[in-house]
């Protein structure tokens, strides 16, 4: 988490307009890598995220031996020169996820395969977040995992090797969780198979089959790997779709400003990640589909958005998990709308990069909103208008800092938000991007 960085942002002057390209999917960056490095042969992968999260997991597998040549200077596009599932060499020194809860917690399932030990850590954030939800299955694998309080919490030193196949029952709806045990599958002794709660994102089911490797999904979720014992890089390139998670901050602007008009071009459209469509056409957003295509395994639209009246709903428990990472935005969107909005069954935003229930009702109400925090979730009565000209935290959460400078998008008076330069984990040209539809938001030392 990188502490410091103060956005000054809002309100709009005019609408929002133009056409805008969001980088690279986060989650399928750190995918690509992963299995590129993990392949024979040399995969060519385009549409990279070079944020900081994604250059952490590059750098863990270059820390491990694995040569990757970056194509562009804005380290979109890289050429990976796998070395097989067992060819990595053990690392020298502590591999560092930063702030990156999907590299740490996926790597644990790469490095409970590997026949020597290795340490990860992380940054002060991701030090707190929780581990034991990986480790157990690793464990249960057959991986000795040693950290702090009994390997729950980061650093961990996994002592990795031939694993045993198991059938892993996940209590947490989480795509870490699976894509973890589906990483070791890769390294184990027979079929492993992984059952979640609720269906969650998909991208490693997808994936995989692309380097060679089946997956099978039955009717009732169930999803079962087959271990070939062997990657293959891919015939074709893998090209990456733009990332509905960032495409949403724009959405939500371009709804809560009027006259507005946005286009987000060929973004992620799976049914796993478009839960924040289906919440914010269920609170009455202006959202159209346009030129939908496929990139990869991977399904894209434009998504075209104006603004319009928006209004309060319930969000329905099984859509949670689709739009895990959309809430602080959402949030902001129903700060503004008519009537109340409901989030229950959603007590996952508190272990997320901040307690983002906790940081959006406090960034919130000092913004004057109406919001009261629950246990797993929150109440938020939509107000006409946002008093603003405050100071909030952003605590070193991305999310967090880009949800507040959208809603200050409709405030009275400008909001000065602290502790945002971890933008650059996810989101590098956030602020670019932002100030060339017309949000009015920029860094505080760029006067
Ligand atoms: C991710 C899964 C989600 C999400 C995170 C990315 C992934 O986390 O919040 O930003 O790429 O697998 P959980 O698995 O903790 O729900």
């Amino acid at each position: 988490m990188e502490i410091g960085g103060t956005l000054i942002a809002g309100p709009a002057t005019g609408p929002l307009k133009g056409d805008i390209v969001v980088p690279g999917d986060k989650s399928m960056s750190h995918r690509a890598v992963m299995l590129a490095s993990l392949a024979d042969g040399v995969t060519e992968i385009h549409g990279f995220l070079p944020g900081e999260d994604n250059i952490s997991t590059a750098r863990m597998f270059i820390d491990m031996g694995v040569k990757i040549e970056w194509l562009n200077d804005e380290k979109t596009s890289l050429r990976v020169f796998g070395v097989g599932l067992h060819g990595l060499k053990q690392p020298v020194n502590v591999l560092n996820a930063g702030n990156a809860g999907t590299c740490v917690r996926l790597m644990t399932g790469v490095l409970a395969g590997q026949s020597f030990s290795s340490t990860m850590s992380g940054d002060a954030s991701l030090c707190k977040r929780p581990m034991k939800r990986v480790v157990d299955p690793v464990r249960k694998m057959g991986a000795i995992v040693e950290g702090r309080e009994g390997g729950e919490l980061l650093p961990i030193i996994i002592t990795g090797g031939k694993l045993k196949a198991i059938h892993h029952v996940s209590e947490v709806a989480s795509a870490q969780v699976k894509s973890c045990v589906l990483l070791a599958g890769l390294y184990a002794d027979g079929v492993t198979t992984v059952n979640e709660p609720k269906p969650t994102r998909d991208h490693t089911e997808r994936m995989l089959p692309l380097f060679g490797q089946p997956v099978e999904v039955a009717d009732d979720g169930t999803i079962s790997l087959f271990p070939t014992d062997k990657l293959t890089a891919p015939a074709t390139n893998v090209v990456i779709p733009a990332d509905p998670s960032s495409a949403c901050f724009f959405a939500v602007a371009a709804s809560l400003v009027e006259g507005s008009d946005v286009t987000l071009k060929s973004i992620g459209i799976n049914d796993r990640r478009d839960g924040w469509r289906r919440v914010m056409i269920g609170m009455g957003a202006a959202l159209t589909l346009e030129n939908e295509d496929k990139v990869g395994e991977e399904p894209v639209a434009d998504v075209r958005v104006t603004s319009g009246g928006l209004h309060g709903m319930f969000v329905h428990p099984d859509d949670v998990p689709d739009a895990i990472d959309e809430f602080p935005v959402l949030f902001a969107a129903a700060a503004l709308a008519d009537g109340e909005f409901v989030l229950e069954d959603a007590e996952e935003l508190r272990v997320k990069e901040s307690d983002r229930i906790s940081a959006m009702a406090n960034a919130l109400s000092a913004a004057g909103a109406d919001i009261t925090e629950k246990p797993d979730g929150a109440v938020i009565r939509g107000l006409a208008s946002l008093r603003g000209d405050a100071d909030v935290d952003a605590l070193g959460d991305h999310r967090i800092a880009m949800a507040m400078a959208v809603v200050a998008q409709r405030a009275e008076g400008e909001i000065r938000i602290h502790n945002a330069a971890a933008i650059a984990t996810s989101f590098p040209n956030f602020v670019t991007l932002a100030q060339s539809i017309g949000m009015n938001v920029r860094w505080a030392d760029e006067n």
